[in-house]
C-alpha cells in the first residue's frame, strides 16, 4: 500500500458532480471576475463564521498584507506574531515595511499567550495570532492584552475554518480574520484563493477598494492598490464546499480520533487539544526526537510524511535583515527539529489510516 500525506482528488471526487456542474455553469454565463458567485459566497461565508462581512481576495497572503495595510501598519511598528508559524504569516506584516516580532509557541503549537506582554513596546500596533495546524488559539488572553495595549488584532485564519474558541468561530474575534483558501485548506478552492471577513463597515469598503487598484469608481484610483480578486469560478466551487465543511471537518475529525486513539509508541508525542478550544485537524502534527529515522522508516514502507516547518521565519534567509541567529528562539527552533505532519486526508479510508497506524506503532 503506498499512503500520501494528502490526496486533493479524494475529496474532489466526493462532491464531483456538484463541482462540475457548478464550474459548467459559470464556464457558460460568461462572468468571470467579481460577480454573482463572488457575492454569494461573500455573504454565505461570513454567515459560516457569524462576521458581518466578507472580501473575497485572491489569496490568504493577499488577505494578510493587506489586512495590515488598511490598519495603518507601517515602517517602525511591530507586530507580535509566533514564532513558529508558515512564513506567509510573517510576510503580511514586512510587506508593509513593519517589524515582526516573535513569541515563542505553547504546547499546542499556538502562540504562547503568557509570553506575550514582556514583548509589547511603544511601538507595538498589532497581534497576528494564527490558529496553527487548524486548532483555534486562546483567545481571552489575547482580547485582554490588545484591550490593555489598544493593539489591533489580525488572525490568520489560513489553516482553520471552522475552528473554534469557547463556541465561537476563529475570524470573528480580531478586527480582520484571514484566510487562504489554497488547494490543500480544509476549505480549499481549485486554484489560489483568500478573503477577510471583518465586523467594521469602513474595512470592509476599502478592502474592496484595495483588491482592485484602489479603485470605488471605474478608472477613478483613490489609492495604490492591487490586483487581489477572487475569480468567479474559485468562488462558486467554495460555495459548494462550503455546504459540505462541516462534514469534511467532521471526516478529518474522525482521522484524527483514530490516531489520537491507536497510536501507542514511545517516540511519539501526540498533538492535544486546548480544552476551550477546537482544531479542524488541517495538519495531523505529532513531535518526535528521531525525526529522520522515523520519517526513512515510513517512507520504507511507502507512507509519505511532511514537515511543517523545517525553517523557523527568523531563520530563514528571506529573514535574515532581521538579524536573528540560530538559538534566539530555542522553543520555536525546537519544534521545527521535532514535528512531523502524518497523511490526513479527506476520503483516507479506514484500511490507509490502520496502515499508518501499524507503522507509526511498528517504529522501535
Ligand atoms: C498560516 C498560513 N498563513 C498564510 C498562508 C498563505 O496563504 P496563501 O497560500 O493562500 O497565500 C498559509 C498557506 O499557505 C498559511 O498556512
Amino acid at each position: 500500500m503506498e499512503i500520501k500525506v494528502n490526496r486533493l482528488d479524494r475529496g474532489y471526487s466526493k462532491y464531483k458532480n456538484e463541482y462540475e456542474s457548478k464550474a459548467l455553469e459559470i464556464l457558460r454565463s460568461g462572468w468571470y471576475v467579481l460577480g454573482p458567485e463572488v457575492n454569494n459566497f461573500e455573504n454565505e461565508f461570513a454567515d459560516f463564521i457569524g462576521a458581518k462581512y466578507c472580501v473575497g481576495l485572491a489569496s490568504g497572503l493577499d488577505s494578510l498584507w493587506l489586512a495590515f495595510k488598511i490598519l495603518g501598519i507601517k515602517e517602525g511598528d511591530e507586530v507580535i506574531v509566533q514564532g513558529n508559524t508558515y512564513i506567509a504569516s510573517v510576510m503580511g506584516i514586512t510587506i508593509n515595511g513593519a517589524t515582526p516580532i516573535f513569541v515563542e509557541p505553547d504546547q499546542y503549537n499556538n502562540i504562547d499567550t503568557e509570553k506575550i506582554e514582556c514583548k509589547i513596546s511603544d511601538r507595538t500596533k498589532a497581534i497576528l495570532v494564527v490558529h496553527l495546524y487548524g486548532q483555534a488559539s486562546n483567545m481571552d488572553k489575547i482580547l485582554q492584552l490588545c484591550k490593555k495595549y489598544n493593539l489591533k488584532l489580525v488572525e490568520d485564519c489560513a489553516q482553520a475554518h471552522g475552528a473554534k474558541y469557547k463556541g465561537k468561530m476563529v475570524g470573528s474575534f480580531g478586527d480582520i480574520g484571514c484566510f487562504s483558501f489554497y488547494p490543500s485548506k480544509n476549505l480549499g478552492a481549485f486554484g489560489d484563493g483568500g478573503a477577510i471577513v471583518t465586523n467594521d463597515e469602513e474595512i470592509n469598503r476599502l478592502m474592496r477598494i484595495y483588491r482592485n487598484y484602489g479603485s470605488e469608481k471605474r478608472y477613478y484610483n483613490m489609492v495604490v492598490g492591487a490586483n487581489s480578486r477572487l475569480d468567479e469560478l474559485q468562488a462558486g466551487l467554495l460555495r459548494v464546499k462550503l455546504t459540505h465543511l462541516n462534514d469534511i471537518n467532521q471526516e478529518r475529525s474522525y482521522i484524527a480520533n483514530r490516531y489520537l486513539e491507536e497510536i501507542k509508541n514511545e517516540n511519539i508525542l501526540l498533538p492535544k487539544i486546548l480544552e476551550e478550544a477546537t482544531t479542524v485537524w488541517h495538519q495531523f502534527v505529532i513531535h518526535t526526537h528521531r525525526r529522520k529515522e522515523l520519517i526513512e522508516y515510513l517512507e520504507s514502507n511507502n507512507i509519505n510524511t511532511l514537515i511543517h516547518y523545517p525553517i523557523p521565519p527568523h531563520l530563514s534567509e528571506a529573514y535574515k535583515y532581521l538579524g536573528y541567529k540560530k538559538g534566539d528562539l530555542p522553543i520555536t527552533e525546537k519544534y521545527a527539529n521535532e514535528v512531523l505532519s502524518l497523511p490526513m486526508y479527506n476520503g483516507m479510508t479506514d484500511k490507509e489510516i490502520s496502515y499508518v497506524v501499524s507503522n507509526v506503532n511498528n517504529f522501535k
